[in-house]
């Protein structure tokens, strides 16, 4: 189909009607028009699946239906050509819910005119245009995102690995020398101006435990060891031992193979920064973590009793530089098809929740 051409469906029960608007399509001189006609909702139904038109025209008394209600199935079929509603007469509460179920414009009939349709349809088709236009950047965006997060993380787990492998045995080896030379001199022969060799075989070792640590937390070999629930119930038990006054109530209602492999990094992240949130920021003194499949999705649910905030408030202050940490577990569920949703309010408690599809296909890296 060219620029020059426009396929239209026309969904009207009424056939004198038909004629009417066909004749006043015949005036539109802007493009070729073709009209199809159909007259009820089943093979209008069938008529959009072939995915030809640019444009459907929709009467809004459909014998004894609602055009709404077949515009509604419409949309949920994925037809996203625009809709213009026809009607006998117009009413403002029927044109706004028009509009709301995914109508482009609403037309009375009485005073239709080839100038009006042309312009309506013109001005419906532009729109759609603009409006896939950024579906398409949208969805390219979070391809990009999705590549940027794959890569933070396959970069973070090489340095976890220099660490370990590198600096980490260097400084293994270094402390057993040190250890060694202590040994072979015996105590008479240890010069005793400048820093002790105890001292420097301390520091070596608190050396060693920084690099550990930092390792663990660029990327915890307990994910690639034993999996994503070995891995939460790690986190958890860490951060237990700091704050253990606190109650952290863990329930996993999954096996380890329900969880695809490229989401089990983005749910322990996701993990880590809710926890720390409600550890931080809430002063609860109950958490609930849990991470269950509910038939084909997999949702994780944190949620503390503590004090609760504006999660309005904080999104426009992130537009200025406010926390990452929200805003990174929205991206990162997202990213993997995820829908993300924060329930909280001052004196609520905070519930955080993510649920993605587990259909085969769902993911999109
Ligand atoms: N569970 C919670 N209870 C109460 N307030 C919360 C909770 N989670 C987040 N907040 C509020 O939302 C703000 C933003 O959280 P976010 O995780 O984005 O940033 P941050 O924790 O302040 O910093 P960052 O995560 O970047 O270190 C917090 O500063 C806090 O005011
Ligand atoms: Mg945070």
């Amino acid at each position: 189909m060219d620029d020059l051409s426009v396929m239209i469906l026309l969904i009207e029960d009424d056939e004198d009607d038909y004629v009417i608007i066909r004749d006043i399509i015949s005036g539109i001189h802007t493009w070729r028009c073709q009209l199809d006609w159909v007259s009820t909702p089943e093979n209008a139904l069938d008529m959009i699946s072939s995915g030809q038109y640019q444009v459907c025209l929709l009467d809004y008394r459909l014998g004894e239906k609602n055009g709404i209600e077949l515009l509604k199935v419409m949309k949920q079929k994925g037809f996203d050509a625009p809709v213009i509603m026809l009607t006998g007469y117009g009413d403002h509460e029927t044109d706004l819910e028009a509009m709301k179920a995914g109508a482009a414009d609403y037309l009375e009939k009485g005073n239709l005119e080839s100038t009006t349709l042309e312009r309506s349809i013109r001005y419906s088709m532009d729109r759609a245009n603009a409006l896939k236009a950024i579906r398409e950047s949208e969805s390219a965006l979070r391809a990009l995102s999705g590549r940027l997060v794959e890569a933070q993380e396959r970069e973070r787990t090489r340095i976890a690995k220099e660490l370990h492998d590198s600096i980490g045995s260097n400084l293994t080896a270094i402390k057993y020398i040190l250890e060694d030379k202590r040994y072979r001199m015996g105590a008479a022969n240890i010069p005793q101006d400048g820093p002790t060799l105890e001292r420097i075989i301390e520091l070596v070792k608190e050396t060693m435990e920084e690099t550990q640590r930092m390792s663990t937390n660029l990327r915890p070999s307990v994910l690639d060891d034993l999996g994503i629930i070995a891995a939460i119930q790690w986190a958890v038990r860490r951060l237990q031992e700091v704050y253990s006054t606190i109650s952290i109530e863990t329930r996993m209602d999954i096996a380890e193979d329900d969880v695809p492999d490229n989401l089990k990094i983005v749910i322990l992240r996701m993990v880590q920064e809710a926890l720390n949130n409600s550890l931080k920021h809430s002063g609860a003194d109950k958490i609930r973590l849990c991470l269950q499949r509910n038939n084909d999705n997999l949702e994780l649910i944190v949620e503390d009793n503590g004090k609760g905030f504006d999660p309005e408030g904080i999104r426009s202050k992130s537009d200025d530089g406010g926390g990452m940490g929200l805003m990174g577990m929205k991206e990162r569920a997202e990213v993997y098809g995820g829908n993300f949703r924060i329930n909280s309010g001052m004196g609520k408690g905070t519930i955080i929740q993510a649920v993605w599809s587990l259909h085969p296909g769902a993911f999109i890296l």
